[in-house]
């Protein structure tokens, strides 16, 4: 097993959050940013190929293995949008106030409010990986009228745990790390690299 990661992502939010889950295993993870690696494009339709896309392209410029995640917002009633457009669905440059203004713009006065997060998680061991380990996660919920808390990140102030009454943005980050989609993508991820060896 290797003890040193790189994270394909340049998302504060995200960085912590992994950065927060990963520690307990004694992998030392650096941000792609450490490296001098851009953003790799995300021009795909699916979470999946982008997540691959990410993780590819900052094992290569690195020589490290790369933990790269893909992930959004899926409206049921939108058809799953902002989806794959989650970060960027207000335009450029990404803004996550214009984004959540947007979202309560387009849902109107809707009833269904039905939403989740997904999040699909890539480890590539390097470059030409032709394995990559892969591990998705849901985390089920409700878009409310307006936003409440200052946690989190994104969509977190609209998004509601209907088990925790609570937005992404009020649950502290041990009870959204547990709920997440994207902690439940990084624990079967760490459950897959354990049972791989
Ligand atoms: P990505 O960097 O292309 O994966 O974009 C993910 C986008 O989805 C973020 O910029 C947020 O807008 C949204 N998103 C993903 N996960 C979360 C979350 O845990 N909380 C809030 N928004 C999220």
């Amino acid at each position: 097993m290797f003890n040193k990661l790189v994270i394909a992502s340049n998302n504060p939010g995200k960085l912590r959050e992994i950065g927060e889950i990963l520690a307990p295993l004694g992998i030392e993870v650096a941000p792609q940013s450490a490296f001098g690696v851009p953003e790799a494009d995300e021009p795909y339709d699916t979470f999946i190929e982008n997540a691959l896309a990410k993780a590819r392209h900052a094992a290569g410029i690195t020589g490290l293995p790369a933990l790269a995640d893909d992930s959004g917002i899926c409206v049921d009633t939108l058809g799953g949008a902002p989806g794959v457009h989650s970060a960027r669905y207000a335009g450029e440059p990404r803004s996550d106030a214009r984004n959540n203004a947007k979202l309560l713009e387009v849902l109107g006065g809707r009833q269904d409010r039905q939403a989740h997060y997904y999040c699909v998680m890539v480890l590539m061991r390097h470059a030409q990986d032709p394995q990559p380990l892969i591990a998705e996660g849901l985390w089920r919920g409700e878009i409310l009228r307006a936003p409440r808390g200052s946690g989190g990140f994104g969509y977190d102030p609209l998004f509601l745990d209907p088990l925790f009454g609570q937005t992404g943005a009020e649950l502290v980050p041990a009870q959204k790390n547990l709920m997440s989609h994207r902690g439940k993508a990084l624990a079967l991820l760490v459950d897959a690299l354990r049972q791989r060896g």
